[in-house]
């Protein structure tokens, strides 16, 4: 089985031994280790899944690339402070004040070919970039940063491809350092102020400033292509609270972040397979058709700080483009897809706009 690709429908069993990895699948499985932070670690949450190889490492020395332990890698007592200051950033009222600039940029960037390129690729980026009070950020060199940070910790990459990658994981790095050396941030002075580390803030950094708008990206790209493949459902988006649930139905069924991992403590029996300690688990995030119930945002402790956002920049979104361009169709043969371990989403939506008679 391919992990970077597989389905729920591949799975013949489940808990499923792929290579040295175990597919956890079952809802309740899935649920149980994520409220269990002690015997099943956040650990291994940002670890490199193709093993980093010694050129590409050396860059990353010199760079002084790390990740120690803040948010979702931080099995340890520090993660509810770092949490609490990062949450301040995300509270539903800031959240929620932020509708009318995520509804004039969806405006902006109405009519492109390709609604990633035009709408889904920048919008996230720049939303948290304001709602974390960071202004001057390149958002292009951002972008690239972040897509190549996601490939090069989640991809399955050869040693060539880590080489093309790792000065943009290290540059990344190297400018939240020198950022919040500066000050120059709301995110950045609070968490200088906090006492926060040079070294832990660059990490937090780095891991919020990726998840906080890649997976958003994804999440549009996947919720668009899935719209409009569905004509009665775009004519009815518009309507209140219709966005709302079929961001739902693509976070249960299609959601962007399809697994996650924790690492095992100890030797653990779930649905009645025996599973040694320090063994790598992937938790599908994914649902079931049939199951209302969805775990895309994680569970417990570590759950997604983001998820608020995340639902309304998705709603918003398909709200705004359904309401103006009633007549927007898919076109073009099947995109390519973004298949890493842990996200997936089409690279494009082609559309057209047929003259209306
Ligand atoms: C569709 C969009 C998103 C999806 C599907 C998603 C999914 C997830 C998942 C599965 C986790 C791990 C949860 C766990 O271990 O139980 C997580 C953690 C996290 N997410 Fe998101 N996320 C999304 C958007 C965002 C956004 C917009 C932000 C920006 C604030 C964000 C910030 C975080 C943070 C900070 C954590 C770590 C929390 C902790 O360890 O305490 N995410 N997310």
């Amino acid at each position: 089985m391919d992990l970077f690709t597989f389905t729920r429908a591949e799975l013949t069993s489940p808990v499923q031994l792929a290579g040295d990895r175990w597919v956890v699948s079952a809802y309740d499985d899935v649920r149980a280790v994520l409220a269990d932070p002690v015997t099943f670690l956040p650990d291994n949450a940002l670890t490199a899944v193709t093993p980093v190889a010694p050129a590409a490492l050396r860059t990353l020395v010199r760079a002084r690339f790390s990740l120690p332990p803040t948010l979702a890698n931080n099995g340890s007592e520090s993660h509810t402070a770092l949490r609490r200051l990062v949450a301040s950033f995300f509270t539903p009222a800031r959240v929620a004040a932020a509708e009318p600039r995520i509804r004039s940029l969806v405006l902006e960037r109405l009519g492109g070919a390709d609604l990633v390129r035009s709408l889904a690729w920048d919008l996230p980026a720049i939303v948290l970039m304001e709602l974390l009070g960071l202004e001057n950020v390149d958002i292009p060199t951002l972008k690239r940063w972040s897509t190549g940070s996601l490939e090069f910790f989640w991809g399955d990459i050869t040693r060539e491809r880590q080489l093309e990658l790792v000065d943009d994981v290290g540059e990344f790095h190297q400018w939240l350092v020198k950022r919040y050396h500066a000050r120059d941030g709301e995110l950045f002075r609070a968490l200088a102020d906090a006492g926060v580390s040079a070294e832990d803030s660059a990490g937090l950094c780095y891991f919020l400033l990726i998840a906080g708008q890649e997976t958003t990206t994804q999440l549009l790209s996947t919720a668009l292509r899935k719209a409009l493949a569905d004509r009665p459902l775009w004519a009815r988006l518009s309507s209140p609270g219709v966005a709302e649930e079929f961001v739902e139905d693509v976070l249960r069924t299609d959601t962007p972040v399809v697994t996650w991992r924790r690492l095992t403590a100890r030797e653990v029996v779930l649905s009645g397979v025996r599973v040694p300690a320090g063994a790598e688990l992937v938790l599908l995030l994914s649902g079931k058709e049939t199951d209302p119930r969805h775990l895309a945002f994680g569970y417990g402790r570590h759950f997604c700080l983001g998820a608020g956002l995340a639902r309304l920049e998705a709603a918003v979104t398909l709200r705004t483009v359904a309401a103006h361009e009633p007549s927007l169709r898919l076109t073009g043969p099947e995109p390519e897809w973004l298949n890493l371990l842990s996200f997936r989403a089409p690279k494009s939506v082609a559309v057209t706009r047929p003259a209306e008679v």
